[in-house]
């Protein structure tokens, strides 16, 4: 791979199933569709195929055992990682498909996919009853709610005898969603996101305030994904208990004033901006610069209006991606459509908060995408899901216009 730095690099893994033999075959096909390759195999794996094998197709070593490369000056599981665009495991057997649910990192195929930022394409194959069997189908789910794309086994006679579900995908089909994603990886290099998460906290004195639900996790989440396909990301965050996203510019605020001076301060550098942010819509009118004593209990807090920033900045008709967010209860894509006009939105991602199950807080949710001329109802999504998909139609509407 680092003789052609140019092509885009996959990182094969394979683990130990008769499979092992077309992943050979993907190898080549990948190579013929202008992918640079390497290996790394499982030990048992190696049973079934040898490395010199994958050796001889790719000309390059193939990785085995965690232990094997003294000679390597850097961490050789972690050079793997950092250096793929897509990584993908073909065949994958449902021991493997375990291990990664759990996070396991016991060998080098399984710490080098814990270890890369890169999509990760599973393609399984084994018994159909293994394939079957709910705990497999749970550990699939729980990979595919953190991004995991899989390239499901087709139905026909297994090298068990059996016949069913189970068997390794075609080629072909897998070489499609390798590729899918590899385009993905790069498709917001060079743009400019500027994304907003979690909720504004509107202090009453200095011990109370006034805030929301919000847990900032879907714009975390937008903010990570964008930066992973090349996207210079900025993210402006109220409170929230999550970590910096890897690769972005965090910039952490408390009110809906603060947030608001950091998005215009970053707003003409941006191509994108996406509001997920639950701005507080009100402020104590007075801020009580000593803690207000119990017996001193204001009757009422008065209050006065925020200013909103995604309507001031649609004002400007300044050809940044406009992207507002809208929580709904009811009638969420008429409202959210409404907000879409008034506040002069290129888009709206709409969810109905009125199930306790999804929404605030929570991993999943089920949002609407509305456009001016458009509008699409998407399922139940983890919200890092949610956020690859939403990033997918950002990237389509901006790629004509840097065409252009
Ligand atoms: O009108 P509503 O508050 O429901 O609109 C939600 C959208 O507007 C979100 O994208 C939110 O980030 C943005 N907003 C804002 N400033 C406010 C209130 C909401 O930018 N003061």
């Amino acid at each position: 791979m680092s003789q052609t730095p140019d092509k885009p690099r996959v990182l094969v893994g394979v683990t130990g199933g008769i499979g092992a033999y077309k992943s050979c075959e993907l190898v080549r096909l990948l190579q013929r569709r202008g992918f640079s390759v390497k290996v790394v195999m499982t030990e048992a794996a190696t049973r079934f195929v040898s490395a010199l094998t994958f050796r001889t197709l790719t000309g390059e070593p193939v990785a085995t055992s965690l232990w094997a490369d003294e000679a390597e000056s850097r961490v050789h599981h972690v050079s793997l990682a950092e250096e793929a665009d897509v990584m993908t495991i073909v065949p994958c057997t449902a021991n493997v498909i375990a291990k990664l649910a759990h996070g396991r990192a016991d060998d080098m195929l399984t710490t080098t996919a814990l270890a890369t930022e890169a999509p990760l394409v599973i393609a399984p194959a084994m018994n159909t009853h293994m394939w079957r069997k709910d705990v497999t189908q749970r550990n699939v789910a729980a990979l595919r709610a953190r991004g995991v794309v899989f390239v499901e086994p087709g139905t026909g006679e297994l090298a068990c005898g059996d016949v069913g579900e189970g068997r390794l995908a075609d080629v072909a089909l897998i070489a499609d969603a390798i590729e899918a994603e590899a385009r993905r990886s790069r498709d917001l290099a060079g743009v400019r996101v500027l994304v907003t998460a979690g909720g504004t906290e509107e202090p009453i004195d200095p011990v109370r305030f006034i805030g929301n639900r919000s847990s900032g996790k879907t714009g975390f989440a937008i903010a990570e994904e964008a930066a992973r396909r090349g996207a210079r990301v900025s993210l402006v965050t109220g409170p929230t208990h999550l970590g910096d996203p890897y690769g972005c510019e965090v910039v952490r605020v408390r009110t809906a004033l603060e947030m608001r001076a950091a998005v215009l301060a970053r707003f003409d550098a941006a191509d994108v901006l996406i509001m997920t942010a639950a701005v507080a819509d009100f402020r104590p009118a007075a801020f009580a610069a000593e803690k207000i004593k119990k017996h001193e209990a204001p009757d009422a807090v008065p209050l006065e209006r925020n200013p909103d920033i995604l309507a001031e900045l649609g004002e400007r008709q300044s050809g940044v991606l406009l992207i507002g967010f809208a929580a709904e209860t009811t009638d969420v894509v008429g409202n959210a459509r409404e907000k879409l006009r008034a506040k002069r939105l290129d888009m709206v991602v709409a969810n109905d908060v009125s199930d306790p199950a999804l929404g605030f807080g929570t991993e999943a949710n089920r949002v609407h995408i509305i456009t001016p001329d458009a509008e699409e109802a998407l399922p139940v999504l983890d919200k890092r899901v949610i956020a690859r998909e939403l990033l997918d139609r950002v990237a389509s509407r901006l790629t004509p216009q840097k065409e252009r």
